[in-house]
């Protein structure tokens, strides 16, 4: 009885082995299978991950100083600085620019004082920006910077940016 069982055993095993063998096999497919997939998902995950990084380098880009495009940068102010082109961009730039940027363009305006970022200072920043990049940052503004756009003419806002010059000469 003994010995028939166990013979009983090895044939009732050996297909069992066998059924093991092949489960495994199709287990190690389903692993490799999964582990492509968890390497796609790795690279969408990491995919996605740069497109959510690049607004914010662009942002952290912007965090550091307000930048105008190349293209603004180099328009030139159609508008020659003469005596009365100053005087008409010193009118403008005390009604509408002096309370922020200060009459004296130190940034030092009476409402300067909760703003932030601060109004620039046109006696430090200046030297660096062209009449171009001014134009473009007076059109567009950003912040408590206001758009004027709408508020002054082209011509105005040269006339401004040729006031502004006077603050610190320039290259
Ligand atoms: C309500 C306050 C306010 C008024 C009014 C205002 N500005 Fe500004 N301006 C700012 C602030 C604040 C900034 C800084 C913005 C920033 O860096 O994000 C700025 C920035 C600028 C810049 C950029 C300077 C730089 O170094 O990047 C220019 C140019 C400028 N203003 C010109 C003007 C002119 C011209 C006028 C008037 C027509 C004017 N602003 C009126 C608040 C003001």
């Amino acid at each position: 009885m003994g010995e028939g069982w166990g013979e009983g055993e090895n044939s009732v095993t050996q297909p069992f082995r066998a059924d093991i063998l092949t489960l495994a096999s199709i287990r190690a497919k389903a692993l490799s299978y999964s582990c492509k997939e968890v390497v796609m998902r790795h690279s969408i995950f990491y995919c996605l991950l740069g497109l959510s990084l690049l607004p914010m380098i662009t942002f952290a880009h912007e965090m550091t100083g307000w930048i105008a495009p190349e293209e603004a940068k180099k328009m030139k102010n159609p508008i020659k600085p003469t005596k009365a082109s100053i005087q008409k961009g010193k009118e403008i730039y005390e009604k509408k620019c002096a309370l922020c940027h200060g009459v004296k363009g130190d940034g030092k305006g009476l409402s300067s004082e909760g703003l932030n970022p601060k109004p620039a200072n046109f006696k430090e920043h200046h030297g660096k920006m062209t009449d171009g990049e001014h134009f473009w940052k007076i059109t567009k503004g950003k912040g408590p910077m206001p758009s004027y756009e709408k508020d002054l003419t082209v011509e105005e806002r040269w006339h401004v940016i040729n006031y502004i010059n006077t603050f610190t000469k320039h290259p």
